[in-house]
Formats: structure tokens, C-alpha cells, sequence
């Protein structure tokens, strides 16, 4: 009877070239992770549109199907069982200019949109803010939810709202900068309060002004040592590219998803504690109440020597050993006994528990 009914809305409510596909069954989930690694998804669906997204929900509902939104792959590690819902990949399309007062240009970006291909097309435009934010994989969409950031800027300072589906009323909604609860590597889209929103489009205030962030130290030490007198925001793009080619893997000859934890953020007095034991440590204030921020990579590399380190095909990168690759047929146990091994390392040699960046589907 239930499915009746929804052949009766479907003929009613749509027109004849309506552009929504079934979902597709048992559809492999290595093929859309940068990792490589996931099994088969239930129900698969890619959507256009919000209508389509609309009936992709409806669709999950109506079979009371868990709903997993894919963007581009790049930071999570799926279950080798697959995931027993529906999987919706958002590809969402479309960059708008608009003139906004002064050097300001409000421009907004479809969630399905690849992350480097749209800060490309806005850097050519001569607009900065993001160009520092070049090369990270992924989809726009899912830029906020884990608030990217790399070379001394976060995309939270960019972003003025994120539009946003609701799954429980089904309308489209935006929620301003605030609302979006963002922090390092979080917002409110990773909290269970925001599960039930799937990010549609995302509005940015960027500036004609090429304000170039150069206070990172890989860029300034690019700069000084290449000598580079050009500071263009497309300089500083080119240069951001340069640096993360050399420093993280390939996507075309590795499967990873980029930091596997977050750096810690502790209290000053213990990060004291810790440099009297370890003296190289190094430490970054500025993080929220004077605390500390650590760089994982370093704890993991010098005092775990996990850089290059493998298990079989799962390995930590021989340049970053904050990044777990997969080298060929790692499975994401693989990756998850060895990411719990490199816990326990950072664990006992400094009482840190090291949380993970990437968004785990078991
Ligand atoms: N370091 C080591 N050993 C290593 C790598 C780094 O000792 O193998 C030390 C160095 O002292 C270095 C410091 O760690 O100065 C920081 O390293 P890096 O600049 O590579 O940054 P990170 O803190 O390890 C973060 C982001 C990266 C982002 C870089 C550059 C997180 C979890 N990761 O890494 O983001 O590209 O800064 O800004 O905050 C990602 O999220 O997937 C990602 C790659």
C-alpha cells in the first residue's frame, strides 16, 4: 500500500522528464573514497538538485534507511562491510558572483562542486580568501563541516552561511556563520544536532583586495628562500600547490584521506610539563583560552617513529606522519588497527589521546 502511494504522488507531482534515477543497489564505496577502501553501499544515489535531494530523503524515509551524504571521499574511512542505508553523493553544481559594497564579492558555490577546481576558477577571478585553502581534496560541501584549513587559514573565516537541507521538514534553510558552530576541524554539521542537515550550497565573502596571508611557516620560508617578490593571490596559490605536492601523497598513487587525527590542543601547564621531557616540542598558542596546540605529526614522527612506518599495505607517509595511506589492498581494518596503534604510542609516551580527523563509517 505504502508503495502505491508513493507511485500515485510520483505521477501526480512530477513532470514527464523528471530527472530523479532510482537509486542504484550495492554499489562499491571504494570507488568514491580517496582511500580506496569501502565496501558496498545498500542503495546509492547521486543527486543534481535540491528536488532530487528531496526525493532521495523521502526515499530513505520511506524505507527507514540510515542516510550517509558522500561529497568527494576525501575524509572518511568506510566499513569494509559497506553501509546498510542509503548513500547520497551531493553534486550540486554552479559558482555565482555577486558585487557586494566596497572590494567585497559574495560568491556561492554548489556543495558538489570540487574543492580546488571552484578556489581555482574564484583565485583566477582575482579574488582572495581562499587561495591559501588550494589543493585540499574534497567537495565544497563538506568544506565546513570539518572547517578545512591549511597554511594559516580556516575556511570558517571566509564563509558568511551555509544553505542547508532539512531532513526532518523537508525546507531549505541558512544557517548563518554562527549558527554553523565553527572550531578547529569542527561546526555544528559533525555534533548530532546537525545530523539532520545535508549542506546544498555554501555563501562566501571574498575580497577584490588581495589580502595574502603569508604567516604560515612553510610559505614564508618559501618566500624568503626562493625570493619571491610577486605576492599575487595566484603566487600564493601556486605556492601553496607547490608545497603540498611535496609534503602529502598523490591521490592518483595513494589511497589516503590527508590528516587521519587532529592536533591536539592542550592546557599550557601541561604542555609545559612536556617540553621539560621532550625539549624539541613544539607548541602553538592562539588556540582558544591561551591553550596549546600540538603538532601530532611531530609527536608521531620523533618520538613514535611512525614517518614511513607499515603494516603491510597500510602505512603512515614517508613525508607527514600525520597521513595513514593505503598502498594497495588495505582494508579499513587495516587502517584502523594501525591508527589505534599509533594512539596508544602518542597515549604513553605523553598522556595525549589523539582524536581522529577522519569521519569513521563502521
Ligand atoms: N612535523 C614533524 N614530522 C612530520 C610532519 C610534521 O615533525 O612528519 C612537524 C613539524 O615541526 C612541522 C609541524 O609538525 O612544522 C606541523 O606540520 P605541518 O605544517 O605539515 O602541519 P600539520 O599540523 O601536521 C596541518 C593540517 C593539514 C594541513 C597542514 C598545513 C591538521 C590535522 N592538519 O597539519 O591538513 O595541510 O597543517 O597547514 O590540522 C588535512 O586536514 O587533511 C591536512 C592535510
Amino acid at each position: 500500500m505504502a508503495a502505491l502511494t508513493f507511485y500515485i504522488c510520483y505521477i501526480g507531482a512530477r513532470p514527464i522528464n523528471r530527472s530523479w534515477m532510482q537509486p542504484q543497489e550495492h554499489i562499491l564505496l571504494k570507488d568514491f573514497t580517496t582511500f580506496r577502501i569501502g565496501g558496498p553501499a545498500r542503495y546509492f544515489v547521486a543527486v543534481k538538485n535540491t528536488e532530487e535531494l528531496r526525493e532521495a530523503i523521502q526515499f530513505a524515509h520511506s524505507k527507514q534507511l540510515p542516510i550517509f551524504v558522500l561529497g568527494g571521499g576525501s575524509n572518511v574511512l568506510i566499513s569494509d562491510k559497506g553501509f546498510p542505508g542509503l548513500v547520497i553523493k551531493i553534486e550540486i553544481k554552479g559558482i555565482e558572483y555577486k558585487e557586494r559594497e566596497g572590494e567585497d564579492v559574495e560568491v556561492i558555490v554548489g556543495a558538489g562542486e570540487n574543492w580546488d577546481d571552484a578556489v581555482g576558477h574564484i583565485v583566477s577571478r582575482g579574488l582572495s580568501g581562499l587561495e591559501n585553502l588550494s589543493l585540499i581534496p574534497g567537495s565544497v560541501g563538506a568544506a565546513p563541516v570539518q572547517n578545512i584549513g591549511a597554511y594559516g587559514a580556516e575556511v570558517k573565516d571566509t564563509i558568511s552561511w551555509v544553505e542547508v537541507f532539512n531532513t526532518e521538514t523537508y525546507t531549505l534553510e541558512q544557517c548563518s556563520k554562527e549558527q554553523c558552530q565553527f572550531d578547529y576541524r569542527d561546526s555544528i554539521f559533525k555534533k548530532p544536532e546537525g545530523k539532520k542537515y545535508v549542506i546544498t550550497r555554501v555563501g562566501f565573502k571574498l575580497s577584490k583586495k588581495p589580502n595574502v596571508n603569508i604567516t604560515y611557516k612553510d610559505i614564508s620560508n618559501y618566500i624568503s628562500e626562493h625570493k619571491v617578490e610577486d605576492l599575487s593571490i595566484q603566487k600564493i596559490r601556486d605556492i601553496v600547490i607547490e608545497i603540498r605536492t611535496k609534503k602529502l601523497p598523490n591521490l592518483k598513487e595513494y589511497g589516503t584521506a590527508g590528516s587521519f587525527f587532529k592536533n591536539p590542543v592542550v592546557l599550557k601547564e601541561q604542555y609545559d610539563e612536556l617540553v621539560k621531557k621532550y625539549s624539541g616540542l613544539p607548541g602553538f598558542t592562539g588556540a582558544s583560552h591561551g591553550d596549546v596546540k600540538i603538532p601530532a605529526a611531530w609527536i608521531l614522527d620523533t618520538l613514535c617513529n611512525f614517518k614511513g612506518y607499515r603494516d603491510g599495505d597500510a602505512g603512515v607517509y614517508k613525508n607527514q606522519a600525520l597521513v595513514l595511506v593505503n598502498f594497495g589492498s588495505a582494508t579499513a581494518e587495516d587502517i584502523s588497527s594501525l591508527s589505534e596503534k599509533m594512539i596508544a604510542c602518542v597515549k604513553e609516551k605523553t598522556s595525549i589521546t589523539l582524536e581522529k580527523e577522519v569521519q569513521i563509517i563502521f
